[in-house]
């Protein structure tokens, strides 16, 4: 049987792992900035996130949701204590689109309303609603098309007003991404952040903080949208929560009531992903990781802006991104080729950096010598 081709992929099969460092098949090293796609919050294979997966596996790994699954519960407080929103609610699922998904159908029941605002450039994920609310053509089969979903420019104050006045009552819900990643690694501001919550309160719509790829510490903020100093009303979660291990779930504020069978999972918050995210939350903890992101992220920004052929550098934390000007167009694949980095991109000429906020100065520098190198030679 082949595979379906859905991706073009680099020639390289990666084998071994830890921290911020990988191994390919034959034994060369690489240095992981790109964290499998901002995936990799607590290092590759942590020694606290095996143990606590391998105790679980030798208990039990799953059970259906029918029964009481304690690990839940304890997640959720971690959660609620490291987030600082102990009295939200927490529904567990396995994937940041079904984390979205979930997130606006729940804003649907609670409201009884149709209509979503997202926003250009936004990535929110490929199942039907989530990709109804990501801006690329693309992604959406004619199956997913809907009137439903308006999008608005980003950060655009001015727009995100008139589209209130004008449908008011029918918006179910805003989805916005604190920072946009697939996007190309765009900040939303506050002054459009604080917008968003006082229209949603005057409107009675919902707003859904999309922190798959920019929350989970990564900023140095639980959710980059804190920044704001306002509470979204859901936020939704996934990359980062496992370390790798699959697990989604949304943040839901007090004022929404749950009724029985509205949202569902057969695999959402299984024992084994519990206990992976578990262990994920306690070494953010422990060692500091949303402090050292701020730190090594800060020292990244700088020195990236000391490199000529850097441009519109931005980001937060270990979210960063910047811009190659044309005739350094193939800078990425030549880092990762010659120079052992892997890197993100955002069309059509933009490097994202999301590794694991546990990387070191030591590795932050290595990477700043590599890509100096890789220019230097272009
Ligand atoms: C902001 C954002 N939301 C949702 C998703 C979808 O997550 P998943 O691929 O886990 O379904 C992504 C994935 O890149 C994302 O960046």
């Amino acid at each position: 049987m082949k595979l379906f081709d859905v991706y073009p992929l680099n020639n390289i099969c990666i084998e071994k792992a830890k921290g911020s460092i990988v191994w390919d098949n034959y034994g060369n090293e690489y240095l992981d900035m790109y964290g499998g796609h901002a995936v990799i919050s607590i290092g590759h294979a942590h020694p606290k996130w095996k143990a606590r997966i391998e105790e679980q596996l030798n208990k039990i790994a799953f059970y259906s949701n029918s029964i009481i699954i304690p690990l839940q519960q304890q997640l959720a407080d971690k959660l609620g204590q490291v987030s600082g929103k102990n009295d939200y609610q927490l529904f567990l699922c396995n994937s940041g689109a079904e984390a979205n998904e979930n997130a606006l159908k729940l804003a649907s029941f609670h409201n009884g309303r149709k209509k979503i605002i997202a926003f250009t450039k936004a990535f929110h994920g490929r199942t039907s609603l989530a990709v109804s609310a990501t801006d690329n053509k693309n992604y959406s089969a004619p199956v997913n098309e809907n009137d439903h979903v308006i999008f608005l420019p980003f950060n655009d104050e001015a727009a995100l007003i008139d589209c209130f006045e004008k449908y008011g009552n029918e918006i179910s819900s805003v989805i916005i991404e604190g920072i946009q990643g697939v996007g190309g690694i765009r900040e939303a501001s506050i002054t459009f952040l604080r917008l968003i919550r006082k229209l949603c309160d005057q409107y009675g719509a919902l707003y859904i903080a999309d922190g798959v790829q920019c929350g989970y510490g990564r900023t140095g903020l639980f959710f980059s949208h804190d920044v704001a100093g306002v509470n979204a009303d859901i936020y939704s979660m996934a990359k980062g929560m496992g370390n790798g291990f699959p697990i989604g779930g949304i943040l839901i504020a007090p004022h929404i009531q749950p009724k029985h069978f509205q949202l569902g999972t057969t695999f959402g918050g299984n024992h084994l992903a519990c206990a992976a995210a578990l262990a994920v939350l306690e070494v953010m903890e422990e060692e500091r990781l949303m402090q050292n992101a701020i730190m090594v992220g800060n020292h990244l920004i700088q020195s990236l802006s000391k490199i000529d052929i850097v441009q519109n550098l931005r980001g937060r934390g270990l979210m960063i991104g910047f811009d190659l000007p044309e005739s350094h167009s193939k800078l990425r694949s030549r880092l990762l080729n010659e120079y052992r980095v892997f890197t993100g991109e955002a069309k059509p000429n933009t490097v994202r950096l999301l590794p694991s906020m546990a990387l070191t100065m030591e590795a932050a520098d290595l990477f700043i010598d590599r890509l100096k190198k890789a220019i230097a030679t272009n």
